[in-house]
């Protein structure tokens, strides 16, 4: 495996940070590479960069964009091994983790190949004789893209795959603890599958000093960022001031319903893969769980036996179901979250203890609304239960936090239906908590739209008519 050594990927070219700092192994600490700390200089670079490119990979047919993109899936295919290594050291989390997350970024790159082929225009009907009136797609120009570290190959592809096959190119800044597996080594993917300098270029480093001046470049012609809703509501002011496009993947403070007829073993299995997975460090975890008093004592004693059989270590030892958590930070952001609601009532029933980064999944029970583990997103492996006397209460509760994905659990999956079409959130899941959907939308987001009239009869401009 080729180690990170601390370069930029700017204009076909791997250029050495004036600064750079370690990547560590989650698990471990151990070191497994340097990358660059890139400024606002570095961005300027990569930027003018994918400026000049821009024009002329626009112009190619979209069936030779497509061409580049199939063989990055392919050579992803061909490295899966070393991806998937990386990604359990840079991320903390499991091999079944890593590997879906490689298939999800294959199937991304061939499905945004398909792209090139399918995004046409219209032909718009006509308002005087003789007029031909077209209604192009064209790229936007030079995309920012902003990831997180928990998902850095698929979340890096959500925007690189389409906003590449429609003709745009690229600045990626990775997360600054994950800048390998989605850095360093995806581009180095669409390096060797021929994209040509310049459309794609890569600045590591940090939020203020790299992510920032990219965003705010006054070349760049959208800002696509994952990530925090803090940030996500910056990105939004900085894009206001030129009227840049934006997509904000942000987090939400979701929630899982279980109701009085609920199959309490199926909930549980399912609230504790929602909260606990990948160590509850996901955009679609369940922070919340709204359960119904009938059931929550039965819901309650199976997800604590759950939590409790879940081995927590290092993601290469044989067995372990969570591994660390990605940072210090992290975990004591969760950890709070977890003593204050004590603090205001709530009782820990089982786990929340931790090892260095290696923290016990958590049940916590008798949250109240107006505690932290239910007002804000917890973003770990805690598992938040609150009882709720009715139907209507569980609903009010779910709608009362801004929600990514919720889900409801019922015995009846018209009642589930009834429900999901009440609850707030733009996904709902009955008797289910995973997956999301991939978006049809990509040719919309990525390109827009260039009216253009043909006069083809010749007019008579007469002022006085
Ligand atoms: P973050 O939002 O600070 O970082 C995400 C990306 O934004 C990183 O590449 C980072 O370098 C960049 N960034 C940070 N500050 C920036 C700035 N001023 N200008 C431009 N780019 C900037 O997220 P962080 O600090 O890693 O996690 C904090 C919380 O965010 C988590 O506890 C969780 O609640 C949420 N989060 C949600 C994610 C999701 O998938 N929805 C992913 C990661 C975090
Ligand atoms: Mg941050």
């Amino acid at each position: 495996m080729r180690i990170s050594d601390g370069r930029h990927y700017i204009d076909g070219s791997w250029v050495p940070g004036a600064a750079t700092a370690p990547v560590t192994e989650k698990a471990t600490g151990a070191e497994i590479g340097t990358y660059a700390l890139g400024d606002a200089s570095d961005v300027d670079r990569a930027v003018a960069a994918a400026v000049r490119a821009q024009p002329a990979w626009a112009a190619l047919l979209g069936e030779e964009r497509a061409a580049v993109l199939r063989r990055a899936a392919a050579i992803l295919e061909r490295r899966a091994g070393e991806f998937e290594e990386m990604l359990m050291r840079e991320t903390g989390g499991v091999r079944g983790k890593a590997r879906g997350e490689i298939n999800a970024a294959i199937g991304k790159f061939l499905e945004s190949a398909s792209l090139a082929r399918r995004a046409g225009g219209d032909l718009l009907p006509a308002f005087k004789p003789g007029k031909l009136i077209l209604n192009q797609r064209v790229p936007l120009g030079v995309v920012a893209a902003i990831i997180p570290w928990n998902f850095p190959i698929v979340l890096a592809l959500r925007p690189l795959g389409p906003a590449l096959a429609l003709g745009n190119t690229v600045v990626l800044k990775p997360a600054e603890l994950t800048p390998i597996a989605g850095g360093q080594l995806l581009v180095e993917v669409l390096e060797e599958a021929g994209a040509p300098p310049g459309v794609i270029n890569l600045v590591t480093g940090d939020g203020p000093d790299a992510g920032e001046p990219l965003a705010a470049h006054p070349d760049v012609a959208m800002i696509h960022f994952t990530g925090s809703t803090e940030i996500g509501r910056l990105m939004a002011r900085i894009a206001a001031r030129d009227f840049k496009r934006t997509s904000l993947e942000l987090g939400g403070d979701n929630a899982l319903v279980v109701l009085d007829d609920a199959d309490v073993e199926a909930a549980a299995s399912c609230g504790a893969w929602a909260s606990f997975e990948f160590q509850g460090q996901t955009c679609i975890t369940a922070g919340r769980h709204i359960v119904h008093e009938s059931v929550a004592e039965a819901y309650t004693d199976a997800l604590v036996a759950k939590a409790r059989a879940l081995t927590v270590g290092d993601p290469f030892d044989a067995g372990v179901r969570l591994g660390p958590m990605i940072s210090e930070g992290q975990r004591d952001r969760v950890a709070d979250l977890v003593a204050r609601s004590v603090k205001m009532g709530a009782r820990l029933v089982e786990g929340g203890t931790h090892d260095g980064l290696f923290y016990r999944p958590a049940v916590v029970t008798g949250v109240t609304p107006d505690m932290p583990l239910f007002t804000e997103e917890t973003f770990g492996p805690v598992a938040a239960i609150t009882v709720v006397s009715s139907e209507e209460e569980a609903l009010e509760l779910t709608n009362q936090c801004p929600a990514l994905v919720n889900s409801v659990y019922t015995g009846d999956l018209m009642r589930g239906l009834a429900f999901a079409e009440r609850v707030r959130s733009g996904m709902v899941h009955v008797n289910d908590a995973m997956g999301r959907p991939t978006g049809e939308e990509d040719i919309d987001e990525f390109t827009q739209r260039r009216w253009i009239g043909i006069q083809r009869a010749p007019l008579s401009w007469d002022v006085s008519s």
